[in-house]
């Protein structure tokens, strides 16, 4: 989230942003799972003082929903119901981790479980769930000053953004660093587990009828296998340079 909207939510249905406060790029990110999409924009946000807008935590705070209310996840028409009913609203911490709040509770310390992670993939197959997301990150969108990261960003959600990143990296790569960020969260999960999640979570995402995965037209394209996390935000900021003095 930009720095100088530390303390505001996102919610779609909030007024909360002046629009004479923020009229710069929008810029759309995409890339598969443990690209290291999530903080790499969260860092460009920071250094352009930009909104992050992280929709993965979306579909994650649904997910999780549907699981809590038992929601057969199989059936598209349950979820759209059960999505027409639900606010979720993303609040940025000083930290820069993202607090989720979904029908007004606190849910951040479960939206990346297990049990979500497997299923994640199989709830943002719904069209029509997928289609009120669209609506609610347009409408954050509605000021500019925002990198937005996910998987539909370029090709659906913003096919005219400024700028369109794609950041991928090896699969052999991205086990790796889910392993890792398990283990930090203190989930010891065996390689071929984390594995196997991730090659199911690719499969249904580039898939998937939808929006699947796709490098949008016109995006960047960044292999950040053999970088870090500074070193991807750097070459980030390079893209979103040359795009400015265009
Ligand atoms: O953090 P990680 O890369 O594991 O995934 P995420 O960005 O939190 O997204 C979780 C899942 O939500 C993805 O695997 C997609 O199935 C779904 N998603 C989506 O369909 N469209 C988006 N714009 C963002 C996420």
């Amino acid at each position: 989230m930009g720095q100088g909207n530390k303390t505001k939510s996102l919610s779609a249905n909030s007024k909360q942003f002046s629009p004479l406060s923020r009229k710069g790029l929008v810029i759309a990110i995409d890339g598969p799972a443990a690209s290291g999409k999530s903080t790499a924009a969260r860092l460009l946000a920071k250094r352009l003082g930009y909104l992050y807008l992280d929709t993965g935590i979306m579909y994650r705070a649904l997910t999780w929903k549907a699981l809590r209310d038992k929601v057969d996840i199989k059936n598209s028409k349950a979820l759209s119901e059960l999505v027409k009913g639900t606010r979720i609203s993303l609040k940025p911490k000083s930290d820069l981790n993202i607090q989720v709040y979904l029908d007004g509770k606190d849910i951040t310390s479960f939206i990346r479980s297990p049990e979500v992670n497997k299923y994640v993939s199989l709830v943002s197959t719904a069209g029509g769930l997928r289609k009120v997301m669209v609506a609610q990150q347009r409408e954050i969108a509605r000021c500019g000053s925002l990198v937005a990261e996910g998987r539909d960003m370029g090709t659906v959600v913003f096919p005219r953004a400024d700028v369109k990143i794609f950041l991928q990296a090896s699969f052999e790569e991205r086990a790796k660093r889910r392993w890792k960020e398990n283990k930090e969260r203190g989930l010891s999960l065996a390689t071929e587990e984390v594995e196997a999640e991730l090659a199911n979570r690719d499969r249904i995402d580039s898939q998937r009828k939808t929006s699947p995965l796709r490098r949008a037209k016109g995006a960047i394209v960044i292999d950040n296998t053999h970088l870090d996390i500074p070193e991807t935000v750097e070459k980030m900021w390079e893209v979103v340079g040359k795009k400015i003095k265009c």
